[in-house]
Parts: structure tokens; C-alpha cells; sequence
């Protein structure tokens, strides 16, 4: 793939090499190399992504890292059935949720507006568009965190939903999003490469 010379002058351009990481030669994976993940590197991964920005700093998301045959255990039922075996054989699998009481933070998260809270109180339409958003905007920027970090990542949708948040999220406001399975993967086993939508097809300049 050819890389356009774009570079601003008085910016610093990450390497190519760090592109193809992050994006270009990223690949969603399937299968899984015995290597564990360790709990200091799924910290690292949080502590840099939590930095991507948020509507008025809502930060919603919430993950649950299941590193264990018994905690893996509760989710197999709720997983598609192409989703099984790879889930269980991924080093670990993070849950990745927002909270609908996010706004409870925000008189912290959001100093300088004193009624950040009262803008959401009431308005579960609001609450939920809001979350949603930025909980999955946070969902892809722990993706690209972790790549940055060396590591693959296998995003899933396919899962029962309220059986998770029943299994997991009982007596919260927590909610899932998807999943995403976290380790060294098995190139071997990623599927063909699907072709991409070109500029043109996507996107206007006006
Ligand atoms: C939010 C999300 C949900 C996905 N759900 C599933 C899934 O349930 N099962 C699956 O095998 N792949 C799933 N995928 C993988 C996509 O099919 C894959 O990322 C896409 O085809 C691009 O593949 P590539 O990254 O290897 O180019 C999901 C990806 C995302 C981002």
C-alpha cells in the first residue's frame, strides 16, 4: 500500500511501521498462541486509552477482563456458536460495557460546568444515545491502544446481550457492548482480508 507524503511540516508524523501496527496490517483474530496477557499490560492498555476524548468527558465505558477458566465459563453461554472456541481459547476476554450512570461522575470528570450532571438527569434518551457513543468511541480507542502495545484484539458482536448484562451487570446500570478477545494471535488462522470502501464511496468534500 502506498502511504501519501502528507506530512505537515511542523508535525510529527508516527512511523509507517507504527501505521501498519496500528491499522494497515491489523488483522481481526480468530486463533490464539499460548502467551498470557499480563494484568500490568491490560492496566497499561487502560491507562492510554482512557486519554481518547469523550463528549463532555462522560467516559462511560466500563471493562471486565475474564483471565480465567471460571470466569470465561460464565460467558460460553451467551456466545454465538462461531464465537465459542476461540473465546475460550483467547488469553483473555474483556467485556466491553458502558455505564448508563455515567453522569454521577461528571461532577468530577467535568469541573468547569457545575450542571454537567443535571444536562442527563431524566433523559434516558439522552443518557443512552450518549453512552452508546462514546462508550463504543472508548471501545475503539482500547482497540488501537492494545495493538499499540504489541497485542491483537478479536472484537465480537455476536453474543446474547442481556445475558451477559444478567450475568455480569446484575443490580447496575452497566450495559454491554461487545467483546473483544485480547493476545498474541495466530496468524495463520485469520480469515482472507475483506476489501474496504475507497474514499470516493465514503466520503464528500464539500
Ligand atoms: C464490533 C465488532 C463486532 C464483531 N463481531 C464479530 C463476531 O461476533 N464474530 C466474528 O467472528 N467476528 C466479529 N467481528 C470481526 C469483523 O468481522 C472483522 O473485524 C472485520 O471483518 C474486519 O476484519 P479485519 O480486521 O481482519 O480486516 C466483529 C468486529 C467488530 C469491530
Amino acid at each position: 500500500m502506498m502511504l501519501a507524503d502528507t506530512t505537515l511540516a511542523e508535525r510529527r508524523r508516527i512511523e509507517d511501521g507504527d501505521l501498519r501496527q496500528l491499522f494497515l496490517d491489523a488483522r481481526t483474530h480468530n486463533g490464539w498462541l499460548d502467551k498470557p496477557v499480563p494484568d500490568a499490560v491490560l492496566a497499561e492498555i487502560y491507562e492510554i486509552a482512557k486519554f481518547g476524548p469523550t463528549s463532555m468527558n462522560t467516559q462511560p465505558i466500563r471493562l471486565t477482563f475474564l483471565r480465567t477458566a471460571a470466569a470465561k465459563a460464565r460467558l460460553r453461554p451467551y456466545l454465538g456458536p462461531a464465537n465459542v472456541d476461540k473465546t475460550m481459547a483467547a488469553p483473555v476476554t474483556a467485556i466491553v460495557a458502558h455505564d448508563l450512570a455515567f453522569h454521577e461522575h461528571l461532577p468530577k470528570l467535568f469541573p468547569h460546568n457545575p450542571n454537567a450532571k443535571g444536562v442527563f438527569e431524566g433523559k434516558p434518551a439522552l443518557i443512552e444515545t450518549t453512552a452508546i457513543r462514546n462508550g463504543s468511541l472508548q471501545g475503539a480507542y482500547f482497540i488501537i491502544a492494545a495493538r499499540a502495545l504489541g497485542l491483537d484484539c478479536g472484537p465480537m458482536s455476536g453474543f446474547d446481550n442481556a445475558g451477559v448484562d444478567a450475568e455480569f451487570f446484575a443490580g447496575t446500570q452497566v450495559k454491554s457492548n461487545f467483546l473483544c478477545n485480547l493476545g498474541c494471535g495466530d496468524h495463520a488462522k485469520v480469515f482472507a482480508r475483506s476489501p474496504r470502501l475507497d474514499f470516493a464511496s465514503v466520503c464528500t468534500l464539500l
